[in-house]
C-alpha cells in the first residue's frame, strides 16, 4: 500500500508494526536519523492544526529530513490548478505528502496521482494518524490484550467517531459510539464499513443514543469537540443543544470501570464536551496521546517511504 488515505486501509499487521516502531521512537526518538536524510516531506493543510503540524514537522526532522509546510492558500490549487497536476509536481520534490483538508475525495485524488506516499492528516470523514496515537496510548495503559474491555466514544458522530469505530474494528475490540440520533449520528456508510471489518476480526461495534449504557463498565471514554472545523456556524445552537446530554461529566465517569481512562484528540472545550474536572483529572491521558502524535507519525513516515505498509486487502 503506497498511501495512508483512510483508517480502514490499515491491516492489523500494519497497525502492530506502526505501534511497535512508534514505541521505539518513544524511547529513542533519534534512532533513525538518516531515514529521510537529504529528503523533504510536504505538509499541505487547508484547515488549522496545532498537534498534527508540529508532530509531522518534528517527526520529519527526527528522521533527518526537511519538512516543507504549505498552507491552503499558498498553492496554485486555489487558482484552478488541478489536484492531479499538483500531486505530480509535489511528487517531483518530496518523498511524502501529508495532507489535511475538507473532502476525503481530494485526499484520494492526491493519492491516485502522486507517485509518493500520501498520508491523510484529517478530513471531514476520517483521522487515521490520530487513531494510531490513541491506540499506542491504550496499549501502554492496558497492554496488548484488550479482550473483555469496552472502549466508548461519546459525542458528535464525526470524523473521530468514524475513525474510532474503524480502528476498534481492526483491533478486534469492543467499541461503542454514543451520539445523538439523526443529523449528528455517525455516517451509516462508515458504521457498515467498520462492521464489515469487525466481522473478520471478532470486534464488536455498537452505535447507540443511550450514553449511560454506553459508558457503564467502559475502560475508556473518548470525546471530541462538538463544532468541528468546517461545521456550519448557523447550526451551532441547535447542535450544542442536541449534544448537551453527551457531555463527559464526573457523573458519567463514575459509571466506568475502576481502571478507566479519559481520552480526547484535542483541541478541547472545557465546559462543553467535557468537564474540566474530568479532562484535568487523574484518569485523563490526553498529554500522553498528544505526545504520541509525533512518535506515530514518525513511524508512519518511516514505513510508508520504505514501502512497508501492506494494507488490509
Ligand atoms: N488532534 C489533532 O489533530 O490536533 P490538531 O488539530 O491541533 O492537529
Ligand atoms: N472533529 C475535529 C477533530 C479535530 C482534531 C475536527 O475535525 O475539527
Amino acid at each position: 500500500m503506497k498511501d495512508l488515505l483512510r483508517t480502514a486501509d490499515l491491516s492489523r499487521d500494519d497497525v502492530d508494526m506502526l505501534l511497535d516502531t512508534a514505541a521505539r521512537f518513544t524511547t529513542h526518538p533519534l534512532h533513525a536519523t538518516d531515514a529521510l536524510a537529504h529528503q523533504s516531506v510536504a505538509i499541505y493543510m487547508t484547515k488549522p492544526s496545532t498537534r498534527t503540524r508540529l508532530a509531522t514537522e518534528t517527526a520529519v526532522a527526527h528522521l533527518g529530513g526537511t519538512p516543507v509546510f504549505l498552507r491552503g492558500d499558498d498553492l496554485q490549487l486555489g487558482r484552478g490548478e488541478t489536484i492531479a497536476d499538483t500531486a505530480r509536481i509535489i511528487s517531483g520534490y518530496a518523498s511524502a505528502l501529508v495532507v489535511r483538508t475538507f473532502k476525503q475525495s481530494d485526499v484520494d485524488q492526491l493519492g491516485a496521482h502522486a507517485s509518493i506516499p500520501v498520508i491523510n492528516a484529517l478530513t471531514d470523514d476520517d483521522h487515521p494518524t490520530q487513531l494510531l496515537a490513541d491506540w499506542i496510548t491504550i496499549r501502554e495503559v492496558f497492554g496488548a490484550d484488550v479482550s473483555g474491555r469496552k472502549f466508548t466514544y461519546v459525542g458528535d458522530g464525526n470524523n473521530m467517531a468514524h475513525a474510532w469505530l474503524t480502528m476498534g474494528a481492526i483491533m478486534g475490540a469492543h467499541v461503542v459510539a454514543a451520539t445523538p440520533a439523526g443529523k449528528w449520528a455517525p455516517d451509516a456508510a462508515a458504521v457498515s464499513a467498520a462492521q464489515a471489518i469487525a466481522a473478520t476480526t471478532g470486534a464488536t461495534i455498537e452505535v447507540t443514543n443511550d450514553v449511560e449504557a454506553a459508558v457503564r463498565g467502559a475502560s475508556a471514554i473518548y470525546t471530541d469537540v462538538w463544532m468541528s472545523m468546517g461545521d456550519p456556524e448557523a447550526e451551532r445552537t441547535e447542535k450544542l443543544a442536541a449534544l448537551s446530554p453527551f457531555a463527559v461529566t464526573e457523573k458519567l465517569m463514575a459509571l466506568t470501570a475502576a481502571d478507566s481512562i479519559f481520552m480526547h484528540c484535542l483541541p478541547a472545550h472545557r465546559g462543553e464536551e467535557v468537564e474540566a474536572a474530568v479532562i484535568d483529572g487523574p484518569k485523563s491521558v490526553i498529554w500522553r496521546e498528544a505526545y504520541h502524535r509525533r512518535t506515530t507519525i514518525q513511524a508512519i513516515l518511516y514505513h510508508a517511504v520504505r514501502g512497508e505498509l501492506k494494507g488490509r486487502l
